[in-house]
């Protein structure tokens, strides 16, 4: 590939050919390598196969329908947390029995889409939700499997932003309340009330909170049974990290076994909900460079990408290794790299070492194929980027970007209400 950074084999220069001669304004695009995807999904599943998990993939993480369709295609599940994730999962072709509703802040409709087109597992979020969860199941004349989620109190050591599992966050309910509605479960006639949930955080490299979240899941399964309340179905969330640097992984293959070794004679339906994991490194940002200033001894590279495209390093200050797709000749110096949106937050790595940069240049942001894209907005009257996939060698334009025109087209000017006419 003459040295410059490819994709499943494509270069990402020909894939901004590729793409600029149908979307002449492309000066950034994801691409994501659905084989490597496909590796992923098959490596997860494997390591956790003594469990017979149904491995249902968090589509928050990146719900592009080409890579939904990839993985309803090996078997995964779907774990859907809201109406537009509910209807992307089942046009992908997750059957009924194979996607999830998730959620804190479940809406009506949701509620209703779960009892009207059928789910394999609600996770309620709290107690009052069952009452809704029950009127929905009853009125489709069907009966809804649902996990209590429970908050384990344990903070995971991860941004504060997406730890969900301490005394602060807003997630599930405390341990004695879910055991207390496991033994009133008669109340509600519709629903299968016999499942724990648990998820203490994204972006978890080390399995050791994982694992006490394991434990304590576990004890309450037992005094859940001392009750006379059997659990039968394990959901223990996702969580599973992605080292942005590239020099350690989280064991998948260490923690399957030893979840296998502690689940061993239980008999639970097992469900985990893996989203970065199997998608971060398959998907890449590319990115024009737009212009390299210097100022105070400092080397601004501006990118055609900004923090609307990739809001991470903004919202965590996770800092993305970026890379010239065809690297010049010459010294590294620090650079600053920035994106081109009206704030100070839109900084994608500050004084990190990178060869000479010249406008026209390409960059590539690693491990952008999770909550990258699906995090996107058009904020600074910027449309979304356009998502290109690889698969079998092969470029397809899988998601068109929004053009300025698409942006324009939105403006409405219907009256809401009737005006009454005047005597
Ligand atoms: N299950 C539940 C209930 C979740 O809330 C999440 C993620 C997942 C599964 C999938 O977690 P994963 O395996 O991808 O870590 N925007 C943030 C991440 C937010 C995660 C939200 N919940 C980021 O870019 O780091």
């Amino acid at each position: 590939m003459d040295g410059a950074l490819a994709l499943g084999g494509v270069t990402l220069e020909r894939a901004r050919s590729a793409l600029r001669e149908r979307e002449p304004h492309a000066r950034a695009f994801y691409a994501y390598d659905l084989d490597l995807l496909s590796t992923r999904a098959r490596r997860f599943q494997s390591a956790f196969a003594a469990l017979r998990p149904l491995v249902a993939y968090a589509l928050k993480a990146n719900a592009l329908p080409a890579v939904l369709s990839r993985l309803a295609a090996l078997g995964l599940g779907a774990d859907a947390a809201s109406l537009g994730e509910l209807e992307l999962a089942a046009a992908a072709g997750f059957g009924a029995g194979r996607r999830l509703l998730n959620g804190n802040g479940k809406s009506p409709e949701e509620i209703e889409w779960a009892g009207r087109e059928g789910v394999h597992s609600v996770n309620a979020d709290h107690v009052v939700e069952l009452d809704a969860l029950e009127d929905s199941a009853a009125r489709h004349g069907r009966t809804l499997r649902v996990a209590l989620r429970v908050n384990p109190g344990i903070v995971a050591p991860v941004h504060p932003h997406v730890a969900t599992g301490g005394e602060e966050a807003k997630f599930g309910i405390s341990p004695g309340d879910a055991l207390a509605a496991w033994e009133a479960r008669g109340r509600w006639a519709h629903l299968t009330l016999d499942g724990i949930h648990v998820h203490v955080g994204s972006q978890i490299l080390d399995p050791e909170p994982l694992e006490r979240t394991v434990g304590v899941a576990l004890d309450l399964r037992a005094e859940a049974g001392r009750r006379g309340a059997v659990l039968r179905l394990l959901n223990l969330g996702g969580g599973f990290g992605v080292d942005l640097e590239g020099e350690r992984e989280f064991p998948v293959e260490v923690f399957g076994q030893k979840l296998a070794e502690r689940l061993a004679g239980l008999e639970v339906d097992v469900v985990l909900e893996p989203g970065r994991w199997l998608v971060a490194p398959a998907g890449v940002l590319a990115s024009e460079v737009l212009w390299v200033k210097e100022r105070d001894g400092i080397r601004f590279v501006v990118l055609a990408a900004g923090m609307n495209d990739f809001l991470r390093p903004a919202l965590y200050g996770a800092r993305h290794r970026i890379e010239p797709v065809r690297p010049r000749v010459g010294e590294h110096t620090p650079a600053t790299v920035v994106g081109p949106v009206c704030e100070s937050a839109d900084t994608f790595a500050r004084d990190v070492p990178l060869p000479p940069l010249e406008p026209g240049d390409l960059v590539a942001v690693f491990d952008a194929g999770a909550y990258g894209a699906s995090m996107a907005s058009s904020y600074n009257g910027r449309g979304r980027l356009a998502e290109v996939v690889v698969a079998d060698g092969r470029l397809v334009l899988a998601r068109r970007a929004e053009s300025p025109a698409d942006l324009v087209a939105r403006r409405a000017e219907e009256p809401l209400e009737e005006i009454p006419p005047r005597d």
